[in-house]
């Protein structure tokens, strides 16, 4: 299936997946840590008025809604309630903050009803079993060992260029049914559709592109279907709330193929990243990983409470209170997943990268109805890809000729920058 992903040129992943160039075109800026200024911000009160940008002195607001007043939400307590309290808190605020402007209409801004039956078409592709089995065995594993096979030879790479951003995306856009160089075509596209230094005229002429790209591998697998998401949502069924039935339109899938493709795409490569300088940066706990790879788990899990994308929205529908504040119908809220997980009431030293904590759930696959829907392949590719590397490399180190790499990133998106290693 990823026969040629490898064969595709090497500075298109360069210009495509910058943390800092992606920030620096995101509306709140670069900001390298900040977690302090949330730390202080969560001991005052776990809801604070203003957008997240503002309660933190940062110049612009970030995303916003026209005329709606914002909230930032930083506690676990105060972050869990707004994941699931469903009467109270809407991802209509997707559609307001201009985000299903540029991926569709999409279960990621719908509620209720729709919500569920949209989601149940695809939910099955996404349990645990298919992660393991057919994400991993089609797509997955085939992937990591091309990408590794094509630098193992070298003294370095940088990691972050050569296997953290393309197998992620490959993954997705392989996954969807898409070709290689379709699926870096269309992360152009969407990278373009998602920078805020654009003109509108701009931004929709790089959605519809994407669209007209995705509308031909629809129309060819309604014809001639594989063994890949696209035909199985182009020959799904989709239940109704009056218990009538019907395939799903061309644009539903075009849409939920942008939200996977993109979403899918865009975080696991953070987060992979993020897991491996975890590992890195704390040699004695990527040593017991490597001695003992049940551990895995638990360093994926933490590096995703330990520093996540941080950075979520919702909308208020009715005039309502959150931990002690009232809030009014109409407000925007930010939910900093950010400060969330690292709430000291719930974590001990939560700044503190620590593999050997018991595991409890954080905030950073959302709760409730819209959580994560790819969280088990998200988990798979950085398992599979981890393993790889501690299989392949036992002497993989950093590589002292470059600057450290380090965090950075935006408000909503955080990662690792150039990832410079030695292999041998
Ligand atoms: C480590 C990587 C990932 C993280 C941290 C992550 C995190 C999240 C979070 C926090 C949400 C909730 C957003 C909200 O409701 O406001 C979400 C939703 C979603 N994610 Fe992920 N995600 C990851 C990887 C993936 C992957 C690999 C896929 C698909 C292949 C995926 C597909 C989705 C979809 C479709 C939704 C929308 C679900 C809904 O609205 O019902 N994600 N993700």
């Amino acid at each position: 299936m990823a026969d040629s992903a490898i064969a595709l040129d090497d500075s298109r992943y360069e210009e495509l997946f910058q943390i800092e160039g992606s920030a620096e075109r995101s509306g709140s800026g670069v900001v390298d840590d900040p977690y302090p200024i949330w730390a202080e911000l969560r001991a005052k009160a776990p809801v604070h008025r203003g957008s997240l940008a503002q309660c933190m002195g940062l110049p612009g607001e970030g995303l916003s809604a026209p005329g709606a007043v914002q909230y930032s939400v930083l506690s676990f307590a105060a972050v869990s309630e707004v994941f699931t309290r469903k009467d109270d808190f809407s991802s209509e605020s997707y559609i307001d903050i201009g985000v299903s402007h540029k991926l569709g209409d999409s279960i990621l801004n719908m509620d209720g009803r729709r919500h569920r039956s949209l989601r149940d078409v695809i939910q099955p592709h996404f349990q645990p079993a298919n992660a393991e089995g057919w994400w991993n065995e089609i797509v997955i594993a085939p992937l990591v060992k091309e990408f590794i096979d094509k630098f193992a030879d070298q003294p370095g790479v940088d990691l972050n260029a050569h296997f953290f951003a393309r197998l992620p995306m490959h993954t997705v856009t392989t996954g969807f049914g898409m070709s290689p160089q379709q699926g870096l075509e269309f992360r152009g596209y969407m990278l373009r559709a998602f920078d805020y230094t654009r003109t509108t005229a701009e931004v929709t002429e790089a959605t519809n592109a994407a669209g007209e790209l995705l509308a031909g591998v629809i129309a060819e697998r309604r014809l001639e279907p594989r063994d890949d998401l696209i035909s199985k949502l182009a020959h799904a069924t989709l239940e109704e709330a009056d218990g009538t039935s019907r395939p799903l339109t061309t644009e539903e899938i075009a849409s939920y193929c942008r939200l996977i493709v993109f979403a899918g795409g865009e975080t696991t490569w953070r987060q992979l990243g993020i897991a491996t300088f975890a590992l890195m940066t704390h040699p004695e706990q990527m040593e017991e990983v490597r001695r003992d790879r049940s551990l895995l788990t638990n360093a994926i899990l933490e590096s995703t409470r330990w520093n996540p994308d941080p950075l979520f929205y919702r909308k208020v529908i009715r005039d309502t209170v959150l931990q002690g504040v009232e809030l009014p119908k109409g407000a925007l809220l930010n939910v900093c997943t950010g400060a969330a997980n690292r709430d000291p009431t719930r974590w001990e030293d939560p700044d503190r990268f620590d593999i050997h904590r018991p595991i409890q759930r954080s905030t950073a696959f959302a709760a409730g109805a819209h959580s994560c829907l790819g969280q088990h392949v998200a988990r798979q590719e950085i398992a599979s890809a981890i393993n790889g590397l501690l299989d392949r490399f036992p002497n993989l180190r950093w590589d002292p000729a470059y600057p450290p790499a380090k965090l950075t990133g935006s408000l909503v998106a955080r990662g690792p920058g150039p990832m410079h290693v030695l292999l041998h």
